[in-house]
C-alpha cells in the first residue's frame, strides 16, 4: 500500500480571522496614540524611528502591516519543509494532528515597539506550550552589550519628567508589577503587527529575545510610564515595552500556512 507523505506547510501557527485583525489594530492603536504623547520618550524615540515624534499616523506609516493574517508562529519549516526531518516530525505529533483546525484562546499581555518592528507579546498556557517549537533563546549570545545600554536609557529619558497627555500623571514611578516573563519556552511567542523599513517578520522575534533580556538585566525599580491601561518601559535604542494591565483574549485557529 503506498504511504502518502504529509503536504508540509511554511509554518504552522495560530491565526486570527479578519475582524480580529481589526480589533487587534484598534487595540495597539490605542496604546501607540498614548505612547506618541509622553514627551521624553516622544523625543527618544524620534532618534531611532524618524518622525515617529510628529504623533501617531507618522509612528505607524513607518510600520508595513505584514501581508495575510495576523498570526503566531509556532513552528517555522522553511521553503523546502519537505526534505527537512525536522518539520515532519513535527506534522507527525499526536497533538499536532489533533489541535489542527482547533480553536485556541491566546492571551496578549503586551506589545513592543523598536525601530524594526511593532509586534504582540503572547503568553501560551500549557497546552499552547506543547505546540510550541520556536527558538526561544536565538540571538542571545551576542547581547552581552545590553546592561550598558540600558543604563544609559535610563540616563537619557528617565532623568526628565515624564509628562503623559493622557494620564496626566507626569510621574515617575517604579515599576511594580509582578509578570515578568523570563527566557524559557515560549518566551518567544508573538504576533508581528508591522515591519519596519528593510525589515522582516522574523525580526520581532529577535527583538523580543533582546527585549526579554533587557528586563533580565533590570530591576523591578526600572522606570516605567504609566499610560491608560498600561505601563511602558523604554531600554533604549529605540525599544519599548508595553506591559497591559488586563490581558487581552483573542481566538484563532491553529493551521498551516502554505505557499
Ligand atoms: P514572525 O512569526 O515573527 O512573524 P516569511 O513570510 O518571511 O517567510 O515568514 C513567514 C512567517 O514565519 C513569519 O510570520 C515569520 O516571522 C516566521 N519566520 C520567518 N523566518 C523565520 C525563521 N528563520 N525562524 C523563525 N520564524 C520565521
Amino acid at each position: 500500500l503506498k504511504k502518502f507523505q504529509p503536504v508540509l506547510p511554511l509554518y504552522f501557527g495560530w491565526f486570527v480571522n479578519q475582524s480580529t485583525k481589526l480589533e487587534m489594530e484598534l487595540g495597539f492603536h490605542k496604546i501607540l496614540k498614548q505612547i506618541t504623547k509622553i514627551g521624553s520618550l516622544k523625543e527618544e524615540l524620534e532618534k531611532f524611528c524618524p518622525s515617529a515624534g510628529e504623533g501617531i499616523d507618522s509612528l505607524l506609516h513607518r510600520y508595513a502591516v505584514p501581508e495575510g493574517p495576523f498570526h503566531i508562529t509556532a513552528k517555522y519549516n522553511g521553503l523546502k519543509p519537505d526534505k527537512s526531518e525536522d518539520a515532519l516530525e513535527y506534522a507527525d505529533k499526536d497533538v499536532v494532528k489533533k489541535s489542527l483546525g482547533q480553536l485556541f484562546q491566546i492571551s496578549i499581555i503586551g506589545y513592543i515597539l523598536t525601530p524594526s518592528i511593532i509586534g504582540a507579546r503572547i503568553r501560551l498556557n500549557s497546552r499552547q506550550k506543547q505546540l510550541w517549537a520556536q527558538d526561544d533563546t536565538e540571538g542571545l549570545d551576542s547581547l552581552s552589550n545590553n546592561k550598558t545600554e540600558v543604563n544609559l536609557a535610563l540616563t537619557t529619558v528617565s532623568n526628565k519628567e515624564y509628562t503623559c497627555e493622557v494620564s496626566g500623571k507626569g510621574k515617575c514611578d517604579t515599576f511594580k508589577t509582578s509578570f515578568r516573563p523570563t527566557h524559557g519556552l515560549g518566551s518567544r511567542a508573538h504576533m508581528t503587527l508591522g515591519c519596519g523599513p528593510d525589515s522582516q517578520p522574523v525580526q520581532t522575534g529577535l527583538d523580543l529575545v533582546d527585549i526579554i533580556d533587557c528586563e533580565s538585566k533590570t530591576s523591578n525599580n526600572f522606570h516605567y510610564m504609566q499610560i491608560e491601561g498600561a505601563k511602558v518601559r523604554y531600554y533604549g535604542k529605540g525599544r519599548c515595552a508595553i506591559y497591559l494591565e488586563d490581558f487581552v483574549k483573542v481566538n484563532t485557529i491553529f493551521s498551516g500556512f502554505y505557499v
